[in-house]
């Protein structure tokens, strides 16, 4: 075993990462949408698979579920594996009248209840936000494929059920909270850590307020939308200087 949770080769995975929390996933995304996609490792079922969208070499990881398990996969990514661009392809839920089930939202930044990037800051207050290239591609993507995007602040909570009274609601509905997820501001914190880019990109897969669910089908196209606009965005290169999107 090369790291204590992932088992791949050295040169096995692409410095360029897709993640999602749900393992089958990771395998859906791996084996419809790359070529020669291999199985890197499956330590815990946590699958991670490498293969190629249109000749860029792409790995796809899956991370469970929260900040703590998200986190062990990034440090051990990037140390190990000297990844440097992390793609988050989630699920949140929505607390908005004016988002609905199957937006998909990019977390420019990541409010939190976890205390983690005060752990990894001193104790002060990390702005805990999305890599800019990352993002203006995401942007430029699905300007050219046609999907809408909402950007902005989303929150990543430890605790699943904590946020579903109307007084918390409430409270983000008012700070304009575009959706509640579990992972975001870690990945984000720990990405400045070491000094990689990361973004999150997340499917509306329940709305808090009227405790509507998405439907398996709406889930598949969301997620199939969201997988293609993701690749399409790393085969574009990085250029802060070009704005023409
Ligand atoms: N809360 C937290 N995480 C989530 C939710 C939610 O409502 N929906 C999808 N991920």
């Amino acid at each position: 075993m090369n790291t204590p949770h992932i088992s791949a080769e050295k040169n096995s995975i692409s410095n360029v990462v897709l993640m999602s929390g749900d393992p089958i996933r990771v395998k859906y995304i791996a084996e419809r949408y790359l070529e020669k996609s291999v199985l890197v490792s499956n330590v815990r079922s946590m699958l991670v698979y490498t293969g190629f969208y249109k000749n860029k070499k792409v790995s796809v990881v899956g991370h469970g579920i929260g900040i703590p398990s998200c986190l062990i996969y990034v440090q051990e990514l990037v140390d190990f594996y000297k990844v440097n661009k992390i793609i988050r392809l989630g699920t949140c839920g929505s607390v908005r009248n004016d988002i609905n089930l199957c937006d998909k939202i990019i977390g420019l930044g990541a409010c939190t209840d976890s205390n983690v990037n005060r752990l990894l800051f001193e104790n002060y207050d990390f702005s805990a936000i999305a890599d800019f290239n990352l993002v203006l591609n995401l942007v430029r993507s699905a300007k050219r494929l046609g999907l809408k995007l909402f950007l902005g602040n989303i929150f990543s909570t430890d605790l699943f059920y904590f946020y579903k009274d109307r007084k918390r609601i409430d409270l983000m509905k008012k700070r304009n909270i575009l959706g509640i997820e579990m992972e975001t501001a870690g990945l984000y914190g720990l990405s400045s850590v070491l000094g990689v880019r990361s973004v999150s990109i997340c499917l509306v897969s329940d709305h808090i307020l009227n405790k509507k669910k998405i439907s398996i089908s709406e889930r598949i196209v969301g997620f199939d939308e969201i997988i293609l606009l993701v690749l399409d965005s790393i085969l574009l290169n990085n250029k802060y200087n070009n704005l023409n999107f």
